[in-house]
């Protein structure tokens, strides 16, 4: 256990999580648990920064946490937690804060994104995301970050937060590194292949969720856009769709994208949409009856979040202790 390095990651609990949370991070998030000391977070207090129905957000959390279970995280191997049950990352955040400059957060892409999608509604939590999820990390000694393709500036900056921390006031924070899946780390839209595919997306044949059932997976991969050239290659460039297709289908399947290649030769869109849609269902319906056997255990969940919030303070409290320390916040002792 000692000698293992730490791996941090998290998922926000907005929405519901799609299959490209499931492909470019959750599945990874089972993957990589015996190979590293691995914390699993749900970051409900990033949720914050754009509005939330405060009922739908609480569900969310519960909900995302039995989605992690059900995919396979293991609560003795891991530690599992909800963000706002450790204080602490609000408390570094604000220290990081103030070694944080407003151009260099004004230069995030999405916050700039979620700028022009919630324009009623850009406030400071919005702009200080990055921030927070630096705090996420840093916390505890985190090596590696294993995170979508689009969350590549955001480790970029916590990377630089710990280095100009460290310099102005000491060694403190380990300097981490992002892990992004070779394939999937960014999964299209099913209805526009040339956008990220997300849960907040308001046409919901855009994206397939973790909680969709058989029908509803396939009725989506049916209506997925693809171009009209009949052929089914992985060429991302120029066949953005049919690549998407490729990629979620070999996640699914278990083949790799060379084999899948082969295996649909001369085949028809039609048949192919429809047999990524079958390996689909096929690989959720298993995590949909765990998910939905865990879900009535409340008992269980709540215990597993309070293990994992105690587990995660006691490491996040050393590192703010050490933080307070060096920066010179006065510690009255008896
Ligand atoms: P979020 O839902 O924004 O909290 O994202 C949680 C994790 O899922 C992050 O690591 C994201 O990079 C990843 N993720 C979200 N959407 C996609 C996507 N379309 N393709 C691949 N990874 C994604
Ligand atoms: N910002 C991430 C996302 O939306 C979620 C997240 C919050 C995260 N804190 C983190 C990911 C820390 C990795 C590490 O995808």
């Amino acid at each position: 256990m000692e000698d293992k390095k730490t791996l941090f990651s998290a998922v926000q609990p907005s929405g519901t999580p799609t299959i490209g949370n499931y492909v470019g991070a959750i599945n990874n998030f089972v993957k990589l648990q015996d190979e590293y000391n691995c914390i699993y977070s749900i970051a409900d207090l990033h949720c914050l920064t754009v509005k939330q129905d405060p009922q739908s957000l609480k569900k969310a959390t519960y909900e995302l946490m039995a989605l992690y279970l059900a995919c396979g995280i293991d609560p003795e191997k891991c530690i599992m937690f909800v963000q706002s049950h450790v204080p602490c990352h609000a408390e570094l955040t604000w220290v990081l804060n103030t070694i944080t400059y407003p151009g260099e957060l004004g230069r995030m892409t999405q916050f700039k994104d979620k700028s022009r999608t919630h324009q009623d509604n850009v406030n400071m939590g919005l702009m200080d995301y990055p921030v927070l999820m630096a705090s996420d990390i840093l916390l505890y000694n985190t090596a590696v970050v294993p995170v979508g393709a689009d969350q590549k500036q955001h480790i970029e900056l916590t990377r630089d937060l710990a280095l100009r921390f460290n310099n102005r006031f000491g060694e403190t924070f380990t300097v981490p590194d992002g892990i992004f899946p070779k394939y999937g780390a960014k999964i299209m839209s099913l209805s526009d292949p040339t956008k990220k595919m997300s849960k907040s997306d308001e046409n919901i044949n855009a994206y397939v969720s973790m909680y969709d059932d058989t029908d509803t997976i396939i009725r989506k991969f049916k209506k997925a856009v693809t171009d009209s050239d009949n052929k089914i290659v992985f060429d991302p460039e120029n066949k953005a769709g049919i690549s998407n297709l490729l990629t979620i289908y070999s996640v699914f399947s278990g083949v790799s994208i060379e084999d899948a290649v082969k295996e649909f030769e001369g085949k028809g869109y039609g048949d192919f949409k429809l047999k990524v849609g079958e390996a689909v269902a096929e690989g959720i319906k298993p995590i949909t009856n765990k998910r939905l056997e865990i879900i009535k255990d409340k008992a269980y969940l709540n215990s597993v979040m309070i293990k994992g919030a105690e587990n995660a303070y006691r490491i996040a409290n050393r590192t703010l202790r050490k933080v307070y320390k060096k920066v010179g916040l006065y510690k009255a002792e008896l």
